[in-house]
């Protein structure tokens, strides 16, 4: 270990960083060796130039002189000529084995308060079934009613790992074939104090967050994922985030418009429902797209307004939801340098002089994250925007309740459920607000979709909650 001991001195000392070292007499050997597989990983090079850039001197924020709406593609159906015929390019690309499937797993879910991976949430208001096996129900419908197999790439980070491999492993895949099941990790960038320097949360392990689903990117090369798909023929992936119960895997009409215009990012984007939404605003900035976060409209405060109709103009809510390219992720690869790292202050604990751990009152450190929308810039032809109902494909759970909460999703499944019910002829309660007033949910597995529904659907007056198709496997 003395070796590594000397590796990691000189390493850090070069870098002004030797406080890190400053408990390895007391650490026992793996934990040694993990200190110094930490400092292995991290990119330093990448974290002095942003501590430089950001915390050292503070960047200006990015000006444009023109933010335009960006063009969106409407709302797809069957009655829209070209929306048809991106449906059957979509159906041919999944037949023919084109199509693998990435979800970012990765984040900290620190918002939902919740204490394991995001994706183990129990989001089923009856059936208790998880974010993970909605996920792995829809994935199930889609290869039998393609006749397919659409391998599964599922990004996670040192926090959850662990924790999510086990979760899989206890659930028998959710009786997904596990090689067809892959878990590739993020890379973990170091947070950086108020005076630039590291700092250690445990005396053997410096504080850290994951690198930001922009880290997908290089993750899927370095780990295989890239090389995998295309081994296997797939050349599109459909990305989701694990937050989504709704969202559309390997949706026909988006793949289909994606492979017809040669995509390299194709993204589905909701209208806002308020100018503050917490949602990023996809947008045209100086003739490059682009997807503003919502940290950031005090900046460009034009995002906030509305046209003489009352309406947002920039309505293009981002959902997270996109087909990215297997060459473009490769290409954006070698290009990687030069990819936007963004930085947020936030409070980070910490191990003072005398070794105690203290949890600061106000942010002392700064994160550094990519995301994975920034790729947008890299596309060298106009990239797809197809614009969705919230209702069924993007009701994302951030918290326990409010705005995008578990509350609001259950709400969402209730009325999405209830609305195929009424469809297929039955009575549902509604309550003096017109909401559905039971809990109902239905299995992807026996009905992926309406249609799907509407065809097997056998209810009449409902009274009680209901979950349906859930003892198919
Ligand atoms: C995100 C988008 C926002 C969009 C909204 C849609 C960002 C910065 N913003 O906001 O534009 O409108 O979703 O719901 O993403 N993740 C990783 N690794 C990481 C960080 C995140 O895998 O290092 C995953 C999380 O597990 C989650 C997803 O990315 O599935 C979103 O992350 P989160 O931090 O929750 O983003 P939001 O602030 O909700």
């Amino acid at each position: 270990m003395s070796s590594g001991f000397e590796a990691a001195r000189d390493l850090l000392h070069a870098r002004g960083q030797g406080h890190l070292l400053r408990y390895w007499d007391r650490l026992h050997d793996d934990e040694r060796g993990a200190l110094v597989r930490q400092l292995d990983d991290f990119d330093l090079d990448t974290v002095a130039r942003l501590t430089r850039q950001w915390i050292l001197n503070k960047p200006a924020p990015e000006v444009f002189e023109q933010i335009d709406p960006v063009p969106v593609l409407p709302i797809a159906n069957m009655n829209d000529p070209s929306a048809r015929e991106a449906w059957d390019a979509g159906e041919e690309a999944l037949r023919a084995g084109r199509v693998g499937l990435v979800l970012v797993a990765g984040g900290q879910g620190t918002r939902l308060g919740f204490d394991g991976p995001k994706g183990a949430y129990p989001i089923g208001p009856i059936t208790g079934r998880t974010l993970f096996e909605y996920h792995s129900d829809k994935i199930h419908a889609l290869q039998r009613r393609y006749g397919v197999t659409l391998p599964w790439y599922i990004m996670v980070g040192d926090t959850n790992a662990d924790a999510t491999r086990s979760f899989f492993e206890d659930q028998g895949h959710f009786g997904l074939d596990r090689a067809n099941v892959f878990f590739f990790q993020q890379r973990m960038m170091p947070c950086v104090g108020d005076d630039g320097n590291l700092l250690l949360d445990a005396p053997g392990h410096i504080a850290c967050n994951p690198n930001g689903h922009g880290g997908s990117i290089p993750a899927m090369v370095e780990n295989g994922i890239t090389k995998d798909a295309r081994e296997r023929g797939i050349d599109t992936f459909s990305y989701f985030q694990v937050d989504n119960w709704a969202a559309k895997l390997a949706d026909p009409f988006f793949i289909g418009y994606h492979v017809l215009r040669e995509g390299q990012v194709s993204s589905k984007i909701c209208r806002k429902t308020s100018p503050r939404e917490p949602v990023g605003v996809h947008c045209v900035c100086d003739g490059m797209y682009q997807v503003i976060e919502y940290t950031e409209l005090d900046l460009y405060p034009q995002l906030l307004h509305s046209g003489p109709d009352g309406s947002l103009v920039h309505f293009a809510a981002n959902t997270a939801i996109h087909v990215i390219d297997g060459a473009f992720i490769e290409d954006t690869y070698a290009r990687f340098e030069g990819f936007p790292w963004h930085c947020s202050h936030k409070k980070v604990a910490f191990l003072d002089e005398s070794g105690n751990l203290v949890e600061p009152s106000s942010p002392n450190a700064y994160k550094f994250e990519t995301f994975v929308f920034d790729a947008l810039r890299f596309t060298t032809s106009p990239p797809t925007v197809l614009e969705i109902e919230r209702l069924g494909e993007y009701t994302p759970i951030k918290q326990i309740s409010g705005d995008n909460s578990v509350e609001s999703a259950r709400r969402d499944m209730n009325e999405l459920w209830g609305g195929w019910l009424e469809r297929a002829g039955a009575n549902v309660p509604r309550d003096a607000s017109g909401r559905v007033a039971i809990d109902i949910e239905i299995c992807p597995r026996f009905a992926l979709t309406e249609e799907d529904f509407g065809a097997r659907s056998v209810h009449s007056d409902l009274r009680t909650s209901l979950a349906i198709g859930f003892d198919l496997s």
